[in-house]
């Protein structure tokens, strides 16, 4: 066993702490998060009041800029946004080099890293007013790019942005809507989907954000760092969980499979874990799935698909598992990811979009965050130490004597 200080010169204080469980790396004045209490605020406002007052833009504009707009505010920046929705038509040629059978998140990470082609002033981190238009262009363009994800997997053409539409209505119909067709947005479906653009567009220093903040840190361009971050993002654990959680429910099929499904996942030699379940911060509920939980049935109900199957096994489950002594000791609820895949389902949204949903939405918290970064003058190359567990210095061997 070797002793780790004897290899350190000078060892000095040193923290050692896997997964960050207890060490913040930042300052923030964007989002708060008391997970004990199950409170998200973005710039102080609660997330129930956004999600239940506010639209996606509005709370894009609240984020990015600190305080709510006012009409002639917010209407200049819609007016920005729309500016902005086209992709350059060459960014377009991109998607038809991907096969139609790869995952749109795979395609998501080349297609964001490739803007800073097309861009070059986003190379120019130090210039305020390249990183404000850097900004803009990623919020705006996003959606027509998650779109053309989904139409090229399915073979349709793309859909060019109607900025006549709002920004959830536009999305709807670049994904579903066709050439030949006059595609009627259901503005139920429009306002579930902006509530949960709401829901998922900030949550401080999760694995995707910091990815975003750490590469962002070597002084790389935004849509670098953000493309890092939908890297991160994909996840299973992460934003990748609301894709796991319908191919779950798929794999479990019916209610009375649900014990069974339970006990792989207290059993300790078992690597199932219940996704949709569980969260680092909140201890006690995410307060984004509660909100979503309400807007499911709602969404349901609007859309005579009340009695959807994956919906009441989802319900059966949540209240087994809720009652269940091994979710409770470890305070295992329902997070957000439970929920918002049942209701993009409903919508027509295919699972393997999910994840590409939630980080369109997380594109504003990540470019957010971003530029906060960049102008903090304690902001340092994010460049963490590790605690060396090798072997102790020993002499090359030749060949012969191995
Ligand atoms: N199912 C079964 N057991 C679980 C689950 C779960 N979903 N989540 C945690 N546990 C258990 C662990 O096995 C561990 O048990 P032990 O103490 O007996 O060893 C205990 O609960 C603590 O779990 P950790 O992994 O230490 O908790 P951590 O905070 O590191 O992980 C995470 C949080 C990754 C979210 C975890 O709960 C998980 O894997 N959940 C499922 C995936 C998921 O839904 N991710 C989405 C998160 S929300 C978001 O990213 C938007």
């Amino acid at each position: 066993v070797v002793d780790i200080r004897s290899l350190y010169s000078e060892l000095g204080l040193f923290t050692l702490d896997p997964g960050f469980k207890a060490t913040a790396s930042c300052t923030s004045n964007i989002t708060f998060i008391d997970g004990e209490k199950g409170i998200l605020l973005y710039r102080g406002y609660p997330i129930e009041q956004l999600a239940a007052k506010s639209t996606f833009t509005e709370t894009a504009y609240l984020l990015m800029k600190g305080e709510l707009p006012t009409k002639q505010q917010l209407n200049d920046f819609n007016g920005l946004i729309n500016k902005h929705t086209m992709v350059h038509e060459q960014l377009l040629n991109f998607y038809h080099g991907f096969r139609r059978d790869a995952h749109p998140m795979a395609i998501m990470v080349g297609v964001v890293g490739a803007l800073s082609a097309f861009y070059h002033d986003s190379l120019d981190i130090n210039n305020q007013q390249h990183r404000e238009i850097s900004a803009i262009r990623l919020l705006a363009k996003i959606p027509t790019i998650a779109a053309a994800c989904y139409k090229h997997s399915v073979g349709q053409p793309f859909i060019y942005p109607d900025n006549s539409l709002d920004y959830s209505s536009n999305l709807l119909r670049m994904l579903f809507g066709v050439p030949s067709e006059d595609y009627q947005v259901d503005p139920v479906v429009a306002k579930a989907l902006d509530k949960i653009l709401i829901l998922h567009a900030d949550h401080e220093q999760n694995a995707s954000t910091s990815t975003v903040r750490l590469a962002g840190s070597t002084g790389a361009n935004p849509f670098a760092a953000i493309s890092a971050g939908i890297g991160a993002l994909w996840g299973p654990l992460h934003g990748g969980a609301n894709e796991a959680v319908l191919s779950m429910l798929e794999e479990i099929g019916s209610v009375d499979k649900v014990p069974q499904f339970l006990k792989r996942a207290r059993d300790p030699e078992d690597s199932f874990r219940l996704m949709g379940f569980g969260h680092r911060v909140y201890r006690n509920h995410d307060p984004r799935a509660t909100v979503l939980r309400k807007e499911a049935q709602k969404v349901l109900d609007a859309m005579d698909k009340h009695d959807d199957p994956r919906f009441k096994l989802a319900m059966e489950l949540e209240r087994i598992a809720l009652e269940d002594d091994y979710f409770i000791k470890r305070k295992l609820y329902p997070n957000v990811d439970f929920y918002s895949g049942i209701i993009e389902s409903a919508m027509g949204i295919p699972t393997n979009m999910f994840t590409v949903m939630f980080a369109l939405a997380r594109c504003v918290g990540w470019i957010t965050q971003w530029k906060e970064m960049i102008v903090d003058p304690d902001q340092v190359i994010g460049r963490p130490r590790q605690l060396y567990k090798g072997l102790a210095r020993r002499e090359y061997k030749p060949m012969s004597k191995r």
